[in-house]
């Protein structure tokens, strides 16, 4: 049986569920850019390297200096076959999420894997994982910021169908502790796919099925 590629997505959001404007971020948020860094950087185990798979115009987004992204294996997704050429050595060129999935999973030392946006590659995701097709989003860290900004591109809502039934926020939004930068607020949330949920939801029916199963067999023998 074929392995399923399981990624995360990454992604900060302001009230309407905006990511960024004239391809860049709206806002500047130290502890953000801090969290989404150690997140992305942390392999599951020191032997591993972590994978990042951003659209282009997310790549283009980020400070020269700045990028690749250390630490991390970059794959950038493009529809232009001349791009690998001008970008450093060791970055990924593919023109697909699912292609940026299957060379993802063939790198040995692979540790987790972040799609990391923007709007387009994010669609992508949810309707790669809505599909079946032996790719899988588990969770979706989202930075919930608590401020309007004016945007262009966006993240789907998650609280809404059809993804409110895939995703389920782990922790009521308001119980999350509030952070503060730069006089902004904002909140780390966390949404994990209903498919963990709903086979513990199943193996709990199973058990109270077997059980009642017992208990009759019981009285029967009594
Ligand atoms: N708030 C956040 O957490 C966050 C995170 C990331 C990005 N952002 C923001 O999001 C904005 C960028 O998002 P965006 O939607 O405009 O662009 P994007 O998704 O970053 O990049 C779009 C480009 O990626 C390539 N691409 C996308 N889907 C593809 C596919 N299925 N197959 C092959 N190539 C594909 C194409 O590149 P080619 O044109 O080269 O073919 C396309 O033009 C920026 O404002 C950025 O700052 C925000």
């Amino acid at each position: 049986m074929s392995q399923e590629k399981t990624f995360d997505m990454i992604v900060a959001v302001c009230q309407g569920w905006g990511i960024g404007k004239h391809g860049t971020l709206p806002w500047r948020i130290r502890k953000d850019m801090q969290f989404f860094q150690s997140k992305t950087s942390t392999p599951p185990s020191p032997m591993k390297k972590n994978i990042v798979i951003m659209g282009r115009k997310t790549y283009d987004s980020i400070p020269p200096k700045f990028r690749p992204l250390p630490d991390r294996t970059n794959i950038i997704l493009s529809r232009n076959t001349q791009l690998k050429e001008s970008l450093p050595e060791g970055v990924i060129v593919c023109d697909s999420l699912p292609s940026a999935l299957d060379c993802a999973y063939a790198i040995q030392d692979r540790g987790d894997v972040y799609v990391a946006g923007g709007g387009q590659v994010y669609r992508d995701g949810l309707t790669l994982s809505g599909e079946k097709r032996g790719y899988h989003c588990r969770n979706i860290f989202v930075t919930h910021i608590d401020k309007q900004y004016d945007c262009d591109a966006f993240f789907p809502d998650l609280s809404k169908p059809p993804h409110s039934s895939s995703f389920r926020l782990s922790n009521e939004l308001e119980r999350l502790p509030v952070e503060e930068d730069n006089g902004v607020q904002f909140r780390f949330a966390t949404y994990s796919a209903e498919t963990s949920g709903v086979s513990l939801h199943k193996k709990h029916q199973h058990l109270r099925e077997s059980e009642r199963q017992f208990n009759r067999q019981e009285e029967s023998e009594r």
